[in-house]
């Protein structure tokens, strides 16, 4: 919609027309959206645009009501996320009563509250003191977005919140079975998923690649809670059944996950992150780039961790010996892309950190 094409003193025909334009807008928004923070972004920017607004800002409570969430901020330009917990008390005494429950139109602001059963946050916009007031009309298309809107933020924090009780759970599976005494397939430290996200990021992968590569670190080797126990914790040298029994982890880390639908852009990766750049690798034997960039990434950190750590059967090798080590697997085991990102991010100080962290 052009905001320029925005009149005043319109008739009830134009008005309708309006308004059923900005729900179908609003609609399409809400259905192509599958989290929270872009829903929220995206919205201020199109809110902008359904009422000729200068900048609009949606604000998010927490579970409890008493914090903001996330703060997202268009301003006619820039659209911002703020996500970190902000102290309600700290608003502006406008943005205070809006959020509690207010309506506000005075002039050339608006506040309306996003009021399911309770507050979960509000909407607000502003016009420059060149523009004309807002009008009643403005404020009856925002109360019908908002009630929208209101019904898409629910079911999206719905949707995550059981998306995080899944994760949860497989993650206390894995925290189980490494107290049992299988550390290493289950469970890995929380730098692990830093060096993973940096590694994701150096890469250029986008937000969905890098959130399904963050996933599978997490499951990838859930499957080997169907691995014997007895196998799992052999100390000594595996049989070539028992390596065969190992090697089947991948496919059953993804038949576990496979019901889980939100998890479906996960599945090739935890399935190819054994397989080797040069295709002497397991389940299938792909090479090259035949292979998910995700698992060719996975490939090199689950390597750098399994060097840095101390188990009962093995020593620990130090940060330069192990980037070593990866380098010398350049274009065999691992993707030369890979290794170069991972290499140079070596040169940097806190993921050196995250790297130490790891083996102690
Ligand atoms: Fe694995």
């Amino acid at each position: 919609m052009n905001t320029k094409a925005i009149r005043y003193n319109i008739s009830s025909k134009e008005k309708y027309k309006r308004v059923i334009a900005a729900v179908h807008m609003v609609y399409r928004l809400v259905n192509s959206t599958f989290s929270t923070k872009e829903l929220l972004i995206r919205l201020t920017r199109i809110i902008c645009q359904l009422v000729g607004a200068s900048s609009s800002c949606v604000h998010v409570l927490d579970d409890k009501g008493k914090h903001l969430k996330l703060i997202a901020v268009f301003n006619g330009k820039i659209n911002i996320l703020y996500e970190r917990k902000a102290d309600l008390a700290k608003a502006t005494k406008d943005e205070r009563s809006v959020v509690q429950g207010a309506t506000i139109v005075r002039d050339r602001f608006i506040g309306l509250p996003l009021v399911s059963e309770e507050n979960i946050g509000a909407i607000f916009m502003r016009r420059r003191p060149t523009q004309k007031p807002f009008e009643d009309f403005d404020r009856e298309v925002l109360t019908v977005l908002a009630e929208e809107v209101v019904i898409a933020v629910r079911n999206l924090q719905l949707q995550e919140l059981q998306q995080k009780v899944i994760l949860d759970s497989i993650k206390s599976m894995g925290k189980f079975f490494a107290n049992q005494g299988v550390q290493e397939f289950c469970q890995h430290a929380p730098a692990y998923y830093k060096i993973v996200q940096c590694l994701a990021e150096k890469m250029g992968m986008n937000e969905k690649d890098t959130e399904a590569l963050e996933y599978a670190s997490i499951l990838h080797d859930a499957g080997s809670i169907d691995v014997p126990y007895h196998i799992l914790s052999k100390q000594g040298r595996l049989t070539p059944a028992e390596f065969r029994e190992i090697r089947r982890h991948p496919e059953k880390s993804v038949e576990l996950i496979r019901p889980v639908s939100f998890l479906k852009p996960v599945l090739p990766i935890i399935l190819y992150h054994h397989e080797r750049y040069d295709g002497k690798g397991y389940p299938s034997g792909l090479r090259g780039e035949e292979i998910p960039l995700g698992a060719r990434v996975m490939a090199v950190v689950d390597a750098a961790e399994a060097m840095l750590t101390r188990r009962p059967y093995k020593r620990e090798i130090s940060a330069s010996r192990m980037t070593q080590e990866i380098r010398r697997q350049s274009g065999a085991q691992f993707d030369p892309k890979v290794v170069e990102a991972f290499c140079g991010l070596c040169d940097q100080t806190k993921f050196r950190k995250y790297l130490s962290i790891i083996g102690t």
